[in-house]
């Protein structure tokens, strides 16, 4: 007798998703289950592409589907579909993007750029459709760090962004040439900032990562108030007059109920080559750790100081792609990890009471 679908539902409830303490068959994952004779096809539909543990799902689920009697062959298809905020009311901002994270610092030079180049690019390495939007108009960076240059094609109403290593891009960097300074007033930065989330055909997108200009000034704050942001990431180095300024940008979102997902501490330690099991951390150890535990956000990680970030930014490639393997491109991606897990969890909860969240100022 062929197997049943109840009975393989059954055996796959015992697989827990970690993030949503929940079996995997509760939360409606298994999907499209088929059986011809032996043969049994099913679909597990992740809240994201970059879920950390599909591997061990699928192959969990494969053993344990394969034990059923009649059984003789196991075909698991991995699937993701993001969940993102509910769809956006007429008008809104960014009506097809699922999730818009900023990065954010309240000094300048801690690493934003560089965090926000990787962290778009490890999302979309996992398998988003990732944008990355350089909202830095004051000293854009995007186009050195990623070696992209040219002028974005003009529509009457649309500009199209540019692409690279699978993304795509805006900066303010692409309209302006290179080294001439730029002096922008505050009503037009306001301006720009919403042509950019307003204009630009960023199409259909899971994540859009936007690199906050340093501090909480104009452009920073047009941002926070006028993009639907999903949650920010604050970046920081461990000494303390940084780490004063990360709790300045806390308070910068606080203010207009976005929610920060967390904290991450850059050039933390440096790791001479030649003694690859030490960890100098020049600034003092835990700083970042103990202001996220503070102010109660999570922590995200430290990122270790390595002189292939400055190499590879000046030759137009984010460290993902100029060594894909080295510890600071691996705790770049599981700050994405943990990123992306924290926003399909917020996505699927209860809305909170959005009552208290007021736009302010009127994007339009
Ligand atoms: N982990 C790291 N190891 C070594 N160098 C780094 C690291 N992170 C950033 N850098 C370097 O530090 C400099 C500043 O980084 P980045 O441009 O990302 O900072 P930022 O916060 O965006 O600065 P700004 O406020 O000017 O926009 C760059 O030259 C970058 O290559
Ligand atoms: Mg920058």
């Amino acid at each position: 007798m062929p197997v049943t679908e109840p009975q393989v539902l059954d055996a796959l409830r015992p697989i827990v998703d970690p993030d949503f303490q929940k079996s995997i068959v509760e939360l409606g994952f298994v999907k499209n289950v088929a059986i011809e004779g032996g043969r049994v096809r099913f679909d597990i539909e992740l809240t994201t592409p970059a879920c950390p543990v599909k591997a061990e799902f699928e192959k969990a689920a494969r053993e344990r589907v394969l034990q059923l009697d009649d059984v003789t062959e196991v075909d698991v298809n991995m699937t993701a579909q993001t969940r993102g905020r509910p769809a956006a009311p007429e008008g809104e901002l960014l009506p097809h993007v699922k999730h818009t994270i900023a990065v954010a610092s309240g000094k300048g030079g801690v690493g934003k750029s560089t965090v926000s180049t990787n962290l778009a690019l490890a999302l979309h390495q996992m398998g988003g459709k990732v944008g990355l939007l350089d909202a830095d108009v004051y000293g854009p960076s995007l186009p050195l760090l990623m070696g992209v240059s040219g002028r974005p094609e003009t529509t009457e109403k649309r500009i199209l962004p540019l692409e690279k290593y699978g993304l795509k891009l805006m900066s303010m960097g692409f309209f302006v040439d290179e080294g001439s300074p730029v002096i922008w007033r505050g009503p037009m930065v306001h301006g720009l900032i919403t042509q950019f989330l307003r204009d630009v055909d960023w199409g259909e997108l899971d994540y859009l990562v936007i690199d906050l200009p340093p501090g909480t000034g104009d452009a920073a704050l047009t941002l926070t108030q006028s993009a639907p942001l999903s949650g920010a990431v604050i970046v920081t180095t461990a000494n303390d007059l940084s780490l004063i300024d990360a709790r300045k940008g806390l308070a910068m979102f606080e203010k207009v109920n976005v929610p920060v997902l967390g904290i991450v501490e850059n050039m933390s330690y440096f790791t001479p080559p030649e003694l690859p099991d030490k960890k100098y951390y020049l600034f003092g150890e835990g700083g970042g750790r103990r202001t996220a535990e503070e102010i109660g956000v999570d922590f995200l990680g430290e990122l270790p100081i390595d002189p292939r970030v400055v190499e590879g930014g000046d030759i137009g490639k984010p460290i993902l792609e100029f060594d894909p393997d080295c510890d600071v491109a691996n705790r770049l991606r599981d700050v994405a990890g943990s990123v992306v897990r924290k926003l399909a969890v917020m996505a699927s909860a209860p809305p909170v009471a959005d009552a208290n969240i007021t736009w302010v100022g009127d994007p339009s």
